[in-house]
Formats: structure tokens, sequence, C-alpha cells
């Protein structure tokens, strides 16, 4: 079997830079474990003898960095996660946006959970209030979770959460392989496409009426917190809604939204 030699200072710091660079992901020392593991993989992958022999490889194939950010992203997620969120927002609908189509936006998918717990809600919603209808767009900076989540193919433990009478509905289960295929009509309701937060123009042609932005801006520094929510608030209809995760906060976006519930915030008209 291969030995591989550990990650240098030098080496870290160049991984290090990179990652913040291009996703905004910062990293402290004290993540250089993590980095190493991460990469090795990625040499073991793509049969690279060293770290070093990598850092020449991503300066000659830009295209290769697409696969770097994949293996750096922490992708955690469940379905119905911080599930307090889809009660205030199947009320918030419920009593604010009848008769018309609402724009919805997960912009740290991840695997698709957060996307597809949001296509249930409102598809139950719609289906007793037949004048709402919604449009609704998933996006990540990392393309295998994205292809994850186009599958839609989840294991009997990622399902879990989901209530039965949804699980019915929604899902089809190969019992064989125990897995759990989202049913193709309602895959179809969620677009997904790759995109970063951290880019300056934010070429989505959309307004939206609810975006989720949540548990991503933790790893991003205080800089970049601010200007990735600002740009959301921008994409924000006016009195819309930003659900940021729970332990996540950004004391500069009182200026523009006035918290409505647990990491709730709503844009001042
Ligand atoms: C921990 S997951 C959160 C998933 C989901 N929102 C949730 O709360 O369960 C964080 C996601 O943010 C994505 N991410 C990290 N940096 C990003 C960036 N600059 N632009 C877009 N997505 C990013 C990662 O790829 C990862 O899938």
């Amino acid at each position: 079997m291969q030995e591989y030699p550990s990650l240098k200072q030098t080496e870290f710091y160049f991984f290090r830079n990179l990652i913040k660079d291009t996703a905004g992901i910062s990293l402290d020392s004290s993540k250089k474990r993590l980095v190493e593991s991460r990469v090795l993989g990625l040499l073991k992958r793509k049969k690279i003898p060293n770290f070093d022999a990598y850092i020449e490889f991503l300066k000659t194939h830009p295209n290769e960095i697409d696969d770097f950010v994949n293996a750096m992203t922490t992708n955690l997620t469940s379905f119905f996660r911080e599930n307090s969120h889809f009660d205030h927002l199947t009320q918030h609908l419920t009593k604010n946006l009848r008769g018309r189509t609402i724009n919805v936006w997960s912009a740290a998918c991840s695997k698709g959970h957060e996307a597809y717990s949001l296509m249930m809600i409102l598809e139950d919603l719609f289906e007793v209030h037949t004048d709402l209808s919604y449009r609704l767009l998933a996006t990540d900076i990392n393309t295998d979770v994205l292809n994850k989540a186009s599958r839609a193919v989840y294991s009997e433990d990622e399902i879990k959460d989901i209530p039965r009478d949804k699980l019915k509905k929604f899902f089809d289960m190969n019992q064989n392989k125990k897995e759990f295929r989202i049913k193709p009509f309602y895959q179809s309701k969620v677009k997904f496409r790759q995109f970063n937060l951290l880019h300056p123009q934010y070429s989505i042609p959309l307004e939206f009426d609810i975006i989720f932005l949540r548990n991503v801006l933790i790893y991003f520094n205080e800089e970049d917190r601010i200007q990735v929510t600002n740009s959301l608030v921008d994409k924000l209809k006016p009195s819309g809604l930003m659900y940021l995760g729970h332990s996540e906060s950004v004391a500069e976006l009182r200026s523009r939204c006035q918290i409505v519930g647990n990491s709730v915030f709503q844009k001042i008209k």
C-alpha cells in the first residue's frame, strides 16, 4: 500500500487560501487534519503521489477546482431539519400569500433534503389552497451533492424523519435495495443548479418570497457573512422571509429586516 507524506504547513496554507478564495470557506489552523484527510482522499482517487504534485496539478488544470471544492465542503443535512422553520413557513404562507405564485430558494441545498422538505410542505398547502402555486430553486456550490439531489434517491436512514403520510405520498420504495426515491412528478418540481453564494453577481433572474440560507454562514468569516446575506436580502421581495440556521445570526441584517421567528428575518418594505 502506498505511503503518503503528511501535509506540510505551506501546503495547508495553499489549500486553505484556495477554498477561502473559491467558496468563502474560512478554516483556521485547527482544521489542518481535516484538510489533510479530505485532500488525501482526492490524491488516492486521482492516483497523485503527494500534496505538492496535487498543487501543481490544480494549477495546471483549472477544471479540477470543482472536485477540490466538492471534497472540502461539509454537507451534513437531513429532511425537515430544524423543523420549527417548516411550521413557521406553513403558517406564514397560509396567512399571507394566498392567491399567487410564490418563489422559494434553498440557497445551500446540499443533497436536496431541504429543498424536497420545502416541496412537500408546498405541495400539501397547494392541494388545500388551489389559488397558490410555487417555483422552487435549489442551489449549492458542490456538484457532487447536486447530482445526488437530482437523483432523489435516499436511504432508509435518511428518510427516518419524514412523517409516514408524506413518505407514502411523495416517495416510491425499492423493497430490494431499501431505497426511497422521490416520485418523478414531485422531483421535477425542484430546479437544481450550481451557484456560488460568494459570486459577486447574482445572475438569478427572480425575486423571492422565501429564501432558506441555513447552516452555511457558519463556514464564512464575518465580512463574507454580511456580503452574502445582503446580496440575498436584495433578492427578496418586500416582506419576503429569509431563514438562517438556528445557530446563525447576522447583526447587520437588523437594519434591513425584522426578526419574526427563531432565525427568521423579514425584509422591511
Ligand atoms: C451543512 S450544509 C447545509 C445544508 C442545508 N441548508 C441544511 O441546513 O441542512 C452546507 C452547504 O453549503 C454549501 N456551500 C458552502 N459554501 C458555499 C458557497 N460559497 N456557495 C454555495 N454553497 C456553499 C456546501 O456545499 C454544503 O452543501
